[in-house]
This record gives structure tokens, C-alpha cells and sequence, in this order.
């Protein structure tokens, strides 16, 4: 049985003060739930809000990595850095894909260095709009899984399948499409190692209170990664509370 999880990805929002506020409440009103709950602010508040979650089921995540432990990278952050101040870590966004380039072969390494350092990554992998009319998703995000688990992977790893057409844009993938590419990441993954079957797999893209009962009803799907619903504390609330229906 895998344990339901929602991740929030606050992306590059909220002030110091908004970190710390928001941090608070997600503690106050959350920290009894029964499924796991991970934060990921920007890099510059990862340390204060792990102090505020301290001691409590709360866990804290960053929203990238470099694939490097130490040297001459300026302005990147090292696993065993991050080793210090979270357990989690996303890895591949698509954001961070296509703006900033990041090809397949980084994000592998990304992710290898990530769970040599002991950290758990939240891999995500999605098409485009291009690549989902032309019915090329499962092409696309079975190459980003094999590519980034190349070299296999040590310790938890979690999945997120998130369309990049339905980031931020308020339309969510519908359910049965959500299902039936988890359906295809849950088959690959058990292809490579057993413990693939153990791998928590998210929805991510437009999540919003109200719609993630329907993606939790598929089989393969075991939480959602969240980014504009997890920066106020209702929408956030009220979703962390339904997937625990
Ligand atoms: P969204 O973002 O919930 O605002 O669509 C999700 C994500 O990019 O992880």
C-alpha cells in the first residue's frame, strides 16, 4: 500500500514573512493528516521553514539541485548542501526543461547525485501541448523515465507526471488521461526494478480543491504535486484533506 503524498511546489513565490506565515499554518492545520505532506519553497527560505516544521510530520523539499557535491559552480546549490536542510527534491521540472534548458542528460545527473546524497527526488516527467496532440506522450515521458533512471536509483524515489499544457493554466489533465500515463511510468518502472512497484507517483498541472478525488481514484495515482493551490493555506488545506478520503 503506497502512502498518499501532496507535494507543493511554491515555485519562485512568497517573501520571507510569506514563507514563515504560510509554513505556520500548513503545520497548525495539517501536521495530524495521514498522508505525507512535503513543502518546497525557494532555496533562501528552505532553512527557515524547516526550522518552523521541525518535529513535525511536515517534510521540506527544494525545487531543484546541481549535480555537482562542491566547487567552482557559482550560484548553484550541492546535494549534500541541501542534504542539510531538506529530504526531498525536485528534479526535472518542466519549467526548469524549458526555460532554462535543462536536457534530459542534467536532469539524470540530477537525479543520481540527488540519491547519492540521501535525498528523496520528485522526478517529473510531461509532454507539451505539441507532443499530446500529435499522441506522442508516451513516447515523450517514457524517454524522460528511462533517461533520468538510466543508471537505476538508490533509496525512495517518488514520480510526478505533469502535462505541461494543464501547469498554470487552470485546465487539468482529466483523470482517465492522468491514469493511463501513471498506468504506463508504473509499468516501465517495474521493468527496471522491482521496487518500482513501491514508487509514489503524482498528478501534477492545475490541481485545484474539488477535482483531485477523481485523479486519486486511479489506481496508479498517489498524490499530486501542487503549485498555484499550495500557496493559500484553504485551497491547500482543503486538498490535503481530500486525499485523505
Ligand atoms: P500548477 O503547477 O498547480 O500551478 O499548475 C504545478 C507544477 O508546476 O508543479
Amino acid at each position: 500500500m503506497r502512502r498518499r503524498m501532496i507535494a507543493a511546489n511554491w515555485k519562485m513565490n512568497t517573501s520571507g514573512a510569506e514563507a514563515d506565515a504560510l509554513a505556520r499554518a500548513v503545520r497548525e492545520r495539517l501536521s495530524t493528516i495521514d498522508i505525507d505532506i512535503i513543502l518546497c519553497p525557494p532555496f533562501l527560505w528552505l532553512d527557515r521553514v524547516s526550522r518552523i516544521l521541525a518535529g513535525s510530520s511536515i517534510k521540506v523539499g527544494a525545487q531543484d539541485v546541481f549535480w555537482e557535491n562542491g566547487g567552482a559552480y557559482t550560484g548553484e546549490i550541492s546535494p549534500i548542501q541541501l542534504a542539510e536542510v531538506c529530504e526531498y527534491v525536485i528534479v526535472g521540472h518542466s519549467e526548469r526543461r524549458n526555460i532554462l534548458c535543462e536536457s534530459d542528460d542534467v536532469v539524470g545527473r540530477k537525479l543520481r547525485a540527488a540519491s547519492a546524497a540521501g535525498l528523496t527526488p520528485i522526478l517529473a516527467v510531461g509532454e507539451n501541448r505539441l507532443d499530446h496532440d500529435r499522441s506522442a506522450t508516451r513516447e515523450v515521458v517514457t524517454r524522460q523515465l528511462r533517461s533520468a533512471l538510466a543508471g537505476g536509483w538508490e533509496g525512495e524515489l517518488v514520480l510526478a507526471y505533469e502535462p505541461v499544457w494543464a501547469i498554470g493554466t487552470g485546465i487539468p489533465a482529466t483523470p482517465e488521461h492522468a491514469g493511463e500515463v501513471a498506468r504506463t511510468l508504473r509499468t516501465e518502472l517495474a521493468g527496471m526494478d522491482p521496487k518500482g512497484a513501491a514508487v509514489r507517483i503524482l498528478y501534477g498541472g492545475s490541481v485545484r480543491p474539488g477535482g483531485l478525488a477523481a485523479f486519486l481514484r486511479q489506481p496508479d495515482i498517489d498524490g499530486a504535486l501542487v503549485g498555484g493551490a499550495s500557496l493559500k493555506i484553504e485551497e491547500f488545506a482543503r486538498l490535503a484533506n481530500e486525499a485523505t478520503v
